[in-house]
């Protein structure tokens, strides 16, 4: 396996908690590079469902080392309240959970800045998770941000009075809202500061050691392409990299280090919050989606929209990504379908339109061209085996396969562990 890259391919969940989980059996380290609290891992063991939002899904295997590096953001209030859940599961991180201490931390000011400024957007809103994502991530590039080794600096209060200053202005004199009371934000801090000390370690060391040994060692994306601030649909994305070249930097290892790259692709298609969807479905189909696959957001509950599988979407996410692998997640949802739709190119103007385009005018008025499948009718969430599917299943990953020249490696069944079938 040596190191792996696991991405998202669409507009984040996917499924790349399970699939992480699953290769974790296998996995020595699994470091987390980008995004925050935003991201809604779930994973279920023996119908025992858990939920991460910023601890790597690797925590679930008790052998493996897990961190989060320098590209992501924590936000220590979610990141403890994780953690008692996993100890009350009996599952111990001790000595076996790593934060970068050049990782951002997400301040509650950047909770609030993010919720104001979602307010005062009104309909232009992005529909942000509200956990401060894209404030944290505002400071770090403005180069004011607050890393956990400026937590556990000796000047720390300075920094963060002066931060704090700043902060409650602009929340008082731009949107209008309430300040945050300084002593007890610092009060709160303080305690982080001291509770954060002994996970505070160099991730790019420990993946470094980890790789010289020959260990193996997964690279878990959040989010998903199309939320990339770069290759995303701007500005209605995150505000960091859920691409596989964010894989190397937001963990401090150079990226001839990284030898696979897989991407997690659901059957179909889903966004959450606002902007451009060609494919999504309207109505009450929408509707059966979201119930057949439980189409409700891990972190916010918010109602996922739903859509055709777009292999626009899929090529283009092979391209960006150079992706070795599909991991295909959630088949078994298609079974109630007679008839599948699957996008191949897009319309705009007459223009047929092969490539995803990065102009959002562009993408919110083109028109899906859609090939119908038959579909196979038939519960498929118990089979194990490639040749057990039914035909209509194995045209359609074949489809997937051909059109965007990658291979799959593994398709998911249901939400259990052990629903997957493991191509060879
Ligand atoms: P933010 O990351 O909270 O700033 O939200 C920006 C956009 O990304 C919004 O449309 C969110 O719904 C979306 N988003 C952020 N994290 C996730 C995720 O883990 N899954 C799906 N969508 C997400």
């Amino acid at each position: 396996m040596a190191v792996t890259a696991v991405v998202g391919c669409q507009w984040g969940d996917e499924g790349k908690g399970k699939v992480v989980d699953i290769l974790s059996a296998r996995a020595d380290v699994v470091a987390r590079y980008q995004g925050g609290p935003n991201a809604g891992h779930t994973v279920v063991v023996a119908g025992d469902q858990t939920i991460l939002h910023q601890i790597p899904s690797g925590i679930l295997h008790d052998r493996t080392v897990c961190c989060l590096g320098n590209g992501v953001v924590i936000d220590p209030h979610t990141f403890f309240q994780e953690m008692e859940e996993l100890t009350d599961r009996g599952i111990s991180v001790k000595n076996r959970l790593w934060i970068s201490p050049q990782a951002h931390v997400i301040m509650p000011y950047h909770r609030a800045i993010d919720e104001a400024s979602e307010a005062a957007a009104g309909n232009r809103k992005i529909g942000t998770t509200g956990r401060g994502i894209g404030p944290a991530y505002t400071d770090k590039y403005n180069r004011t941000g607050m890393r956990v080794a400026d937590l556990l600096a000796p000047d720390f209060e300075e920094r963060f009075h002066r931060a704090i200053e700043a902060k409650n202005r602009i929340l008082v004199e731009l949107y209008k809202a309430s300040p945050l009371d300084e002593r007890l934000v610092l009060e709160e801090f303080l305690r982080f500061r001291e509770q954060l000390k002994p996970f505070a370690k160099d991730v790019s060391v420990v993946i470094y050691d980890a790789i010289r040994n020959k260990k193996n060692v997964i690279l878990e994306g959040a989010q998903g392409t199309l939320l990339d601030i770069d290759h995303g649909t701007y500005p209605y994305v995150t505000s960091s990299n859920p691409t596989a070249g964010m894989a190397a930097t937001g963990t401090g290892i150079g990226p001839r280090h990284i030898d696979q790259v897989l991407g997690v692709f659901k059957a179909y298609t889903t966004r959450v919050g606002n902007g451009p969807f060609p494919t999504e479905i309207m109505g009450d189909l929408q509707t059966s989606f979201r119930e057949w696959g439980g189409e409700y957001g891990a972190t916010t509950g918010r109602s996922r929209r739903c859509g055709w599988l777009d292999l626009v979407i899929a090529k283009y996410a092979a391209r960006i990504n150079s992706l070795d692998g599909w991991i295909i997640t959630k088949l078994d949802v298609l079974s109630h379908l007679d008839e599948i739709k699957v996008c191949t190119s897009y319309k705009y103007k007459g223009q047929i339109i092969e490539h995803f385009p990065s102009e959002s005018w562009i993408l919110k008025a083109v028109e899906p061209v859609y090939v119908t499948v038959k579909g196979w009718s038939k519960d498929i969430s118990g089979i194990r085996e490639y040749g057990q599917l039914p035909v209509n299943c194995r045209n359609y990953l074949d489809y997937i396969t051909e059109f965007t020249g990658v291979k799959i490696n593994m398709v998911s069944v249901g939400p259990d562990r052990d629903a997957v079938i493991q191509f060879r």
